[in-house]
């Protein structure tokens, strides 16, 4: 059945800087659309396009792109109406500017539903403070510290994603150089760091939910304390972390008891401990967690 305009409800832009949000999801349907400055990227669980999408766009949209959820995590999305879209381009969030490349695959470049945490991470940061964002991807959260006046250290496994990352840079008019990108796992650079001495003020800490080195594997349901833990031995007193888990099979209360547990592993107390919620727009289904942690 085809929803009636009564039943539709788009999510307004949440703010008039931001121009990149979940305009729409129908969870019934299992249908996803996120707004990327008038280019609307639709996800449905479906194999066929949800043509009421197409009347819905007009006026509002200046193309649609779309990806069915079972292809291959890497096939970059289809164009079913609109203008095409042949380059990257710039959304903005909080002011903040991003690529978008719908020929990337995986995702476009940005992960919406972390919006209000990286809006945080702009916030706590003061200048001059060290910051550590481990599982990058196109470093997102690395350009908010910066903006606030921080010397980021932004590290992932993929040179793809570093070099995504300086150009996120360059849009924002910050100077890649008096910043830190490391390639590798992320793991090893925790460690290495403590090793080094090197401690940070902030860390940022949003892992896939499977990741695979040659020496273990690591399960965000089932291993985060043991990454909380390789956090706090190398996190300054009074310094914050943020942790964050992408999953349903770790439920909240179990989520902070492993990271109490790590922090605890290295004799280190928390000192406050705030869960928050997803974007406004991200209203039926709470799978990402993520908890605001000071240690001491
Ligand atoms: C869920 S995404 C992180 C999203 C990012 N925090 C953001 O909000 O934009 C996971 C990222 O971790 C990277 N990754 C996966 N396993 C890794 C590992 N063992 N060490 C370092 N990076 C890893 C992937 O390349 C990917 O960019």
């Amino acid at each position: 059945m085809q929803p009636t305009e009564q039943m539709i409800s788009l999510s307004p832009p949440p703010g008039s800087e931001t121009t990149a949000w979940r305009i729409y999801h129908d969870a019934n349907r299992e249908v996803w659309v996120d707004h990327f400055d008038g280019h609307w990227l639709v996800q449905t669980r479906e194999p066929q396009f949800p043509e009421f999408l197409k009347d819905l766009a007009r006026g509002m949209a200046r193309s649609i792109y779309w990806r069915p959820r079972d292809k291959a995590a890497a096939t970059a999305p289809e164009r079913v109406w609109g203008e095409e879209v042949s380059e990257r381009f710039l959304v903005k969030e909080n002011g903040a500017s991003f690529w978008i490349d719908f020929d990337a695959g995986y995702s476009s470049g940005i992960f919406l539903d972390q919006r209000l945490n990286r809006k945080w991470v702009g916030e706590v940061v003061k200048p001059g403070d060290r910051v550590l964002n481990i599982f990058a991807y196109t470093g997102g959260f690395s350009v908010m510290a910066a903006r606030s006046g921080a010397i980021t250290t932004t590290a992932d496994l993929s040179k793809t994603y570093l070099d995504w990352t300086w150009d996120n840079f360059s849009a924002n008019g910050l100077d890649p150089d008096g910043h830190f990108g490391v390639k590798g796992d992320a793991f090893d650079w925790m460690r290495t760091f403590a090793r080094q001495g090197r401690t940070f003020h902030g860390i940022v800490l949003d892992p896939p939910t499977f990741s695979r080195n040659k020496k273990s594997t690591f399960r965000t349901d089932s291993n985060y304390a043991d990454l909380a833990s390789l956090a706090a031995a190398i996190i300054e007193p009074g310094g914050w972390i943020l942790c964050c888990a992408n999953t349903h099979r770790l439920g909240r209360k179990q989520f902070e008891k492993e990271v109490r547990n790590g922090i605890r592993q290295q004799r280190r107390n928390v000192e406050s401990l705030e869960s928050l919620p997803m974007p406004p727009e991200f209203t039926d289904d709470e799978y990402l967690k993520s908890l605001r942690v000071v240690v001491g």
